[in-house]
């Protein structure tokens, strides 16, 4: 499979490409900066320019099956880029999606991001920049996975997470090596399509927890 990570350069979205190009995909790495190309070249990805807040037409060329948006402004941006990447961003990858006819989308959302209010005060415009980019994916026409974890941590992945149904307390955490699993496990299963579900760390295999979402 042909697959664009968009936010590939650390976090999830690195585990990711790593995950990825270990099963066999190939994996085009949206970056921002030449540096940034050549490490994710190094890796095995196939690099290629762009910005949220910019041009990303590049990212959209040639053979392409999935993207996976994993892509943030970060907890010590303020509401005006969580408004220009978390959400305008993400609204122009999912038409970038649709214009160069690329049907397949997972998208990493949050907890709570279902209902803003669920979450701490500080946080609930991040929370409601990817409700609204949750709901706008949905109602694309693409075939959608939305995944919404607790808590990332840089702890060793497990390989076991618990799905929330029909949703989670919003403080639970879970490993981003575990994320990254959830999601080449959504792109590896067409079963997940329409799908949208919170998860934290957990006693489930992974596969088995997706396999329970059909
Ligand atoms: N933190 C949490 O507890 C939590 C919980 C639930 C969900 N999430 C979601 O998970 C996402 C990933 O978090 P993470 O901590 O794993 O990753 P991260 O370290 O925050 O990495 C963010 C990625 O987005 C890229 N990015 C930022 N602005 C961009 C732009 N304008 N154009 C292109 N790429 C851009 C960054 O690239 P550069 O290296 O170029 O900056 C980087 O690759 C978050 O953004 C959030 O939406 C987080």
């Amino acid at each position: 499979m042909h697959v664009l990570v968009i936010g590939s350069t650390r976090g999830t979205g690195r585990l990711l490409v790593d995950r990825l190009l270990a099963d066999g995909h190939d994996v085009r790495a949206l970056v921002r900066r030449q540096e940034q190309a050549d490490a994710l070249a190094e890796a095995g990805a196939t690099p290629v320019l762009g910005d949220l807040e910019g041009d990303l037409g590049a990212a959209f060329e040639g053979a392409l099956d999935a993207v996976a948006f994993c892509a943030g402004s970060g907890s010590s941006t303020g509401p005006d880029a969580t408004l220009r990447v978390d959400l305008h961003g993400a609204v122009r990858a999912i038409d970038h999606c649709l214009d160069a006819g690329v049907g397949r989308y997972v998208q990493l959302s949050s907890i709570a991001a279902d209902d803003p209010l669920r979450g701490a005060e500080g946080i609930r415009h991040y929370l409601a920049a990817m409700h609204a980019r949750d709901r706008i994916l949905t109602d694309s026409g693409l075939a959608a996975t939305i995944v919404r974890p607790g808590g990332l941590t840089d702890d060793d992945p497990t390989g076991h997470i618990e799905i929330g149904v029909p949703r989670l307390e919003a403080h639970g955490s879970v490993p981003r090596g575990d994320v990254a699993a959830v999601i080449a496990g959504c792109l590896g299963d067409d079963g997940t399509i329409g799908a949208s579900f919170e998860f934290v760390s957990g006693t489930t295999p992974i596969g088995e927890a997706l396999a329970a979402l059909r």
